[in-house]
């Protein structure tokens, strides 16, 4: 799906170049069994787009957390950012919210977006300024807040990642390594607001939503 285009070019694109605004130049790029000759024949090494890209294939869907176990000696000693392929952010404070994040050197940093439907997402509870809870797709009203797929860490990640247990569903779960963050008060949050855009396309109705939205903001 990330090879597909959204308008004018495939989605991969979009994540990208939010790596690009916080000025990350190494970008690790975790795929998987099958699609990575598709993805080097479009970005290749990175150099044509100022940026380093590398290729690490994860072969079973088991959840995002592995990307920190499977790009362990990318990351190395470095704090690390994780951007979901599939995640369409925009918008002008954009980039002055990812600037910052970079100077939260300790901890986790996550972005927060209202919704509709927040039984589709990571939710985060919201109590005096602080992040009191953290759930996986609740199926009972939490919280409007829902976590959106682009996550700061420091280097604990890898630690911490290797830490965690399946879920019921048998994967490692985003929400329960930011759960450990929380509760070493090593979470912190920052919100896009009315004048961004923070769009999931993983409906094929969000797809062309999204495609849509960027035909108009484009023209
Ligand atoms: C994943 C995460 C979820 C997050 C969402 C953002 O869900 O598990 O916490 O809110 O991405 O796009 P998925 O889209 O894989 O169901």
């Amino acid at each position: 799906k990330q090879l597909l285009p959204i308008y004018d070019k495939p989605l991969i694109f979009y994540p990208l170049s939010i790596l690009m605004l916080a000025n990350i130049r190494d970008i690790l790029i975790i795929v998987n069994p099958g699609q990575l000759e598709n993805f080097k024949n479009l970005l290749g090494d990175g150099k044509r787009y100022g940026i380093k890209i590398k290729y690490k294939i994860q072969n079973k869907p088991k959840g995002l957390p592995e990307a920190f176990i499977l790009g362990k000696n990318f990351i190395k000693r470095d704090n690390v950012a994780l951007i979901l392929g599939d995640n369409f952010f925009y918008g002008q404070s954009l980039t002055s919210k990812l600037e910052k994040s970079l100077t939260h050197r300790n901890g986790a940093r996550i972005f927060l977006k209202k919704v509709n439907n927040p039984e589709n997402y990571g939710i985060a509870k919201i109590k005096k300024n602080q992040i009191d809870k953290i759930v996986e797709k609740p199926k009972k009203f939490v919280s409007e807040y829902a976590i959106t797929g682009l996550y700061f860490f420091d280097n604990n990640v890898i630690k911490y990642s290797k830490k965690l247990k399946p879920s019921k569903r048998g994967e490692l779960e985003i929400v329960d390594l930011l759960n450990i963050y929380r509760k070493n008060n090593k979470l912190s949050a920052d919100y896009i607001g009315r004048g961004g855009a923070w769009l999931d396309t993983g409906s094929i109705s969000d797809f062309y939503k999204t495609s849509d939205f960027v035909s108009v903001i484009e023209n």
